[in-house]
């Protein structure tokens, strides 16, 4: 279990002073920090084709960027290259474990665990990140400058598939070692490139953009057959030019858009479906035959230990303490009573559910029916 060590700060003074406002290092983050996995471990994962990877180099100062899946990467040399893994938490379960210490910001805020591995003098080059991000070291050292956000910093590609930024005045200029932690908020230029051999760990968040928002409603909409109120204007006067669009009608299809954002009743429902739909795939193994209740009842009894999908999203919605609860999972919404909130809160607040809290689901039929659908999609499943 990795406990995060902020130091002389208290975790409401991070999150006042630093989250979202400026970059921090926290040295020894993680004491004595040991690696989840090893390089020869991440090199396996981006052999997979379902598996985001990709390495950047640059070699007399020419960048390339190469996606995976890799099957040789002696062609890359033993310097100046970095190879990036996307996901890693859907795939590594020890990894995973390494995002339960950020869990202080809700799950939906919380994107994946990217895993680097750079030889030395390897790095991406200096560049911003559109979401909050803390990146760990693991073994090796790294030296990474980070600077606050700074509007006459020029973005430049020097590979059409990498966006870099201009030379950066740095407020954070360290060596990291393992077990150090950076904090860094978005659009915080940053730098980091490896001295020996180093594995960097990215805790990154999501932060969804009007765009992805509108995109959601509109797909609930579609999906829903919900075509909501339509254009009316009672009260009309006669148009002076009739090809104009007038201000008047324009405000007036602005008032119809609101009303359908301001609409909580459908809020819940459309953002909690968006929000919890995976960006990666999953490693869903979906047991074959399925469980019966009654199977599942007995190994809840027998004291086994439930662990969830890495990267399986999971939130709840409730109202008022008397409103139905809106379980989302993976996308899809499960309407529960107003009193089963330790139900939704076993599926979502935790990644793995002990002996004595599994006995729950064993109080009713209800709760027995859910989790063995759940495990009988590959969502939860039996790990001891
Ligand atoms: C890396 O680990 O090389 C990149 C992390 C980042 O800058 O976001
Ligand atoms: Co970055």
């Amino acid at each position: 279990m990795y406990q995060l060590n902020l130091g002389s700060l208290s975790l409401t003074e991070f999150l006042n002073d630093y989250w979202q406002k400026k970059p921090l290092l926290l040295k020894g983050g993680f004491k004595q920090f040991t690696d989840p996995l090893t390089a020869d471990e991440l090199a396996g994962l981006a052999l997979e084709e379902e598996i985001e990877s990709r390495i950047v180099s640059c070699v007399n100062k020419q960048w390339d960027m190469q996606t995976g899946p890799f099957e040789d990467f002696s062609v890359f040399g033993e310097t100046d290259w970095t190879l990036l893994v996307q996901a890693v938490d859907h795939w590594h379960p020890d990894a995973a474990k390494l995002l339960d210490p950020f869990r202080f910001i809700p799950n939906w805020r919380i994107d994946d665990l990217m895993v680097s591995f750079s030889t030395p003098g390897g790095g991406v080059g200096p560049h911003l990140d559109q979401y909050d991000v803390f990146i760990i070291q693991g073994e090796g050292k790294r030296h990474w400058r980070v600077g606050m956000p700074d509007s006459n910093l020029q973005q430049m590609c020097p590979h059409p598939r990498l966006l870099q930024v201009s030379p950066f005045t740095a407020c954070i200029d360290v060596i990291t070692e393992p077990g150090d932690i950076l904090y860094i908020p978005p659009g915080c230029p940053h730098d980091g490139i490896s001295i020996e051999n180093s594995l960097n760990y990215s805790v990154g968040f999501r932060a969804p953009a009007q765009k992805d928002l509108l995109t959601g409603l509109a797909d609930h909409l579609i999906d829903h057959d919900v075509t909501g109120k339509r254009f009316s204007d009672n009260g009309r006067s006669a148009a002076k030019s009739v090809g104009a669009i007038s201000d008047t009608d324009l405000n007036q299809v602005q008032q119809l858009l609101q009303q359908l954002v301001n609409d909580k009743t459908m809020l819940p429902h459309w953002f909690g479906s968006l929000i919890t739909r995976a960006k990666h795939e999953l490693d869903i193994n979906e047991p074959d035959p399925h469980y019966s209740n009654e199977e599942i009842a007995e190994y809840l009894d027998e004291g086994s230990v439930l662990s969830r999908c890495g990267g399986l999203r999971c939130c709840y919605y409730q109202q008022t303490p008397d409103s139905d609860i809106l379980l989302f999972i993976n996308g899809d919404q499960i309407t529960l009573p107003a009193n089963e909130l330790t139900t939704a809160q076993l599926v979502c607040d935790f990644t793995a559910l002990a002996p004595e809290q599994n006995l729950h689901f064993t109080h009713s039929a209800e709760r027995l029916m859910l989790l063995t659908s759940l495990i009988n999609q590959g969502y939860w499943y039996f790990s001891e």
